[in-house]
C-alpha cells in the first residue's frame, strides 16, 4: 500500500517535469510571456514554456544565437525582444524552431554576420527591428539573399550605412514601413527593380547625409502613389541640380514635412527653407566661373610655356639667326647697290642725251 503511494508520486512528478517547463531560472513568467531581462544572461534559457507567446530576453550578454539556441519547437512564440545583447552573430537555422515568430526585436546589438538562413523559408516576420543594431553595413547583404514574404516594417534606423545595396527588398515585397532615420545614407536610390517595394507607404529618411535626390527616386515615388516620404535633416545643396527636387516638392503632396527641408550650401542660401528658394537662385554660375577661371589660367601658362619655347630656340641658334642677318643684310647691299648704279645712268643727263640722239 505505502509503495503504490510512493509510486504515484513519483509518476506524478515526473508527469509534471515533463509537460510543465517550469519558468526558467533567472525568469520571470506570466501565463504567455516569460521575461528574462538584465541578468548577464549568455545563451538564451534553453527550456522555455512550450505555451510561451511573448519572450523578453533583453539586456544581457548573448553574443550569438545559432541552431542550438532555440532547440525545442515553440509554435506559440509570435513577439520575441532581444534588443541590448552585445550580439554579434545571427547564424544560420537560429530561428528555425520558431514557425510562427511576426514579430522581432534586434536592436541595440553589435551584429556582423547575419545569416540569410537564419529565419525558415517559410518565415511569417511581419515586424523586424534592427534599429543601432548593425556594426558593419555589410551585414545588410543578408537582405539581398533573404526572402521575408510577410515582413511589412523595417526599421534600420541609427545605423551607420551609408548607402543600400543593389537589389536589398526584392525578397520584401510586402514592405509598406521602412525607417532609415539618422543611417549616414549619402544617397538613396529607392529602386533598382520596378517591382520592389511597391507596398511601400511610409519612408523616413530624415537625419541623413542625401544633398540631392536622383530624379529617377522622384518619378519612382511617384508612381507609388499612397507613400508618404520624410526627408527632413539632411544638408540640401541648392544649387541648380536641385530644381527638380524643387519642382517635385511645390507639385507633390508626398513629402509630408516638405517645409522643413532646409539648404546647408551654397552660402548665399545656407539655412533657408528649400520652398522658399525661387528657381531663380538656385545657380551654379559660381561652379561654372570656377571652371572658367581654371581654365583661363591653363591657357595662359600653355601660351607662356610655348614663348618660353619660342625664346629658348631663338637663343640656342643665335649663331645660325645672326649668319641669317648677315646674308639678308648683305643681299638687301648687293640689291641695293644694283638699283643705285642703274639709277646713276639714268639720271646722268649726257647718257639722256645720248639715247634721244640716237633715236633720231
Ligand atoms: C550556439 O550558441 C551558444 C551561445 O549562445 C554557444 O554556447 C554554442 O556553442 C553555439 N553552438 C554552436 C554549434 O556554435
Ligand atoms: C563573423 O564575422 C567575422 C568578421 O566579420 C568573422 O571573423 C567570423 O568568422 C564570423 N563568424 C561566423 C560564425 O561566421
Ligand atoms: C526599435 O527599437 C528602438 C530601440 O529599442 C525603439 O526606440 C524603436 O521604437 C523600435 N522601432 C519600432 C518600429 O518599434
Ligand atoms: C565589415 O565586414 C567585412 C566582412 O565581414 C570586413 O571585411 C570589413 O572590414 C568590415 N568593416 C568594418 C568597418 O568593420
Ligand atoms: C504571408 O505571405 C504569404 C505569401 O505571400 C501569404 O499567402 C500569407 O497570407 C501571408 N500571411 C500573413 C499573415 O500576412
Ligand atoms: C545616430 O546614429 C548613430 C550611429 O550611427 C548613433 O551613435 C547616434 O546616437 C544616433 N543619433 C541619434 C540622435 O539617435
Ligand atoms: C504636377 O502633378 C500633377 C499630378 O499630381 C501632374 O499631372 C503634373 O504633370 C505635375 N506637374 C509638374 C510640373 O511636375
Amino acid at each position: 500500500m505505502k509503495c503504490a503511494s510512493g509510486m504515484t508520486r513519483l509518476l506524478l512528478l515526473l508527469a509534471l517535469a515533463l509537460s510543465c517547463r517550469c519558468c526558467p531560472d533567472k525568469c520571470l513568467c506570466t501565463s504567455e510571456t516569460v521575461k528574462c531581462q538584465n541578468q548577464g544572461l549568455v545563451k538564451i534559457p534553453p527550456s522555455l514554456p512550450a505555451k510561451t507567446k511573448s519572450l523578453f530576453v533583453t539586456g544581457n550578454r548573448i553574443a550569438e544565437i545559432n541552431d542550438s539556441s532555440f532547440p525545442t519547437r515553440l509554435e506559440n512564440l509570435a513577439e520575441m525582444y532581444l534588443s541590448g545583447n552585445e550580439m554579434e552573430d545571427v547564424l544560420a537555422g537560429a530561428f528555425k524552431n520558431l514557425p510562427n515568430l511576426v514579430q522581432l526585436d534586434l536592436s541595440n546589438n553589435i551584429i556582423q554576420n547575419f545569416s540569410e538562413s537564419a529565419f525558415p523559408d517559410d518565415s511569417k516576420l511581419q515586424f523586424l527591428n534592427l534599429s543601432r543594431s548593425l556594426n558593419n553595413y555589410t551585414t545588410l547583404d543578408f537582405f539581398v539573399h533573404a526572402n521575408l514574404p510577410n515582413l511589412t516594417s523595417l526599421d534600420l534606423s541609427n545605423n551607420d550605412l551609408l548607402f543600400l545595396p543593389d537589389g536589398m527588398f526584392k525578397g520584401l515585397p510586402s514592405l509598406t514601413t521602412l525607417n532609415l532615420r539618422n543611417s549616414s545614407l549619402i544617397m538613396f536610390q529607392s529602386v533598382d527593380e520596378n517591382e520592389a517595394l511597391l507596398a511601400l507607404r511610409h519612408l523616413d529618411l530624415r537625419d541623413n547625409h542625401l544633398k540631392n535626390l536622383p530624379a529617377a527616386t522622384m518619378v519612382d515615388f511617384g508612381l507609388r502613389l499612397d507613400l508618404r516620404v520624410q526627408l527632413a535633416g539632411n544638408p540640401w545643396r541648392c544649387n541648380c541640380f536641385i530644381s527638380d527636387l524643387l519642382a517635385w516638392l511645390k507639385n507633390s503632396t508626398q513629402v509630408v514635412d516638405a517645409r522643413e527641408l532646409t539648404c546647408a550650401d551654397p552660402e548665399a542660401v545656407r539655412d533657408r527653407p528649400l520652398l522658399q528658394v525661387q528657381q531663380s537662385q538656385l545657380k551654379c554660375s559660381s561652379d561654372m566661373e570656377g571652371v572658367l577661371e581654371t581654365s583661363y589660367v591653363f591657357l595662359g601658362l600653355v601660351l607662356a610655356l610655348i614663348g618660353v619655347i619660342f625664346l629658348l630656340v631663338l637663343y640656342l641658334n643665335r649663331k645660325g639667326i645672326k649668319r641669317w642677318m648677315y646674308n639678308i643684310r648683305d643681299a638687301c647691299r648687293d640689291h641695293m647697290e644694283g638699283y643705285h648704279y642703274r639709277y646713276e645712268i639714268n639720271s646722268d643727263p649726257r647718257l639722256a642725251n645720248l639715247s634721244i640722239n640716237s633715236d633720231v
